[in-house]
């Protein structure tokens, strides 16, 4: 799968089969999960892996009775060592860039799981002190969301996504961005590194050649918003 795929494909997943998740797999979600940037590469995560049904409940209490917190196979807590923030880069590091660290983590972790066939969801609403408690965290140590793992019992939701034109200005704020782009039917997209839309691309013009000549030739903008719903 490439990492458009992984990107466009991963969806929160909250349903789970009972079907255990090998070490060996969330080893390798792990490992990725260290190649995540972080600020002058402080690295300041702290995963915590839990398939224990007792602590797996109580996190589901913490985390505002979420109840597919305890169903998951997997509860991976992703954590932040706030010390080693505060340390290179003083309250903003500790407030701020922690959050942004294990964030990147996650979704590389998302990313991950979504390639290797895993289903998770990102958990960040909790009472961090229950979790804390749970999970006898040293006081340096802030949970930042748990990562619940599995393998799907069923497709999440696509939720449709705002189309990035209304979210995007050039040079200041107000001032629209225009991509105008286009798609036209057997044209392959000279940049390389579209290589992998290609394929969509091709599919979706075929279905309009079709369709009949007459149809309009969607923009790229267009077809980006159609692969998105
Ligand atoms: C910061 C943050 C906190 C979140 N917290 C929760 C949560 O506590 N429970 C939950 O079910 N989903 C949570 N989510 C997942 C979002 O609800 C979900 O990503 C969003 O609805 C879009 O759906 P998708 O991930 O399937 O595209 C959180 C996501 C983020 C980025």
């Amino acid at each position: 799968m490439h990492v458009f795929e992984a990107v466009m494909n991963r969806l929160a997943v909250r349903r789970y089969e009972k079907k255990d998740v090998e070490d060996r797999i969330i080893g390798v979600m792990l490992h990725l999960a260290t190649f995540a940037n972080t600020p002058g590469n402080a690295q300041e995560w702290i995963f915590i892996v839990s398939r224990d049904l007792e602590i797996k409940t109580k996190l589901a209490k913490a985390a505002l009775n979420q109840e597919w917190v305890k169903d998951a196979p997997v509860d991976i807590v992703l954590c932040a060592d706030i010390r080693k923030s505060a340390l290179k880069f003083g309250e903003r590091g500790e407030r701020l860039y922690a959050i942004e660290s294990i964030s990147s983590a996650a979704m590389v972790m998302m990313l991950a799981a979504t390639e290797l066939g895993l289903g998770t969801s990102w958990v960040a609403a909790i009472d961090e002190e229950k979790v804390k408690d749970i999970l006898n965290l040293p006081e340096n140590v802030r949970p930042i969301g748990i990562l619940t793992v599995g393998y799907p019992v069923e497709e999440g939701e696509k939720f449709k996504r705002i189309d990035f034109e209304n979210l995007t200005y050039v040079d200041r704020y107000g001032k629209k961005y225009d991509i105008s782009y286009s798609l036209q039917p057997g044209t392959k997209y000279d940049y390389q590194l579209f290589e992998p839309l290609n394929k969509y691309v091709e599919k979706y013009a075929e279905e309009i050649k079709k369709r009949g000549k007459k149809r309009k030739i969607p923009t790229f903008e267009e077809f980006l918003r159609k692969l998105s719903k």
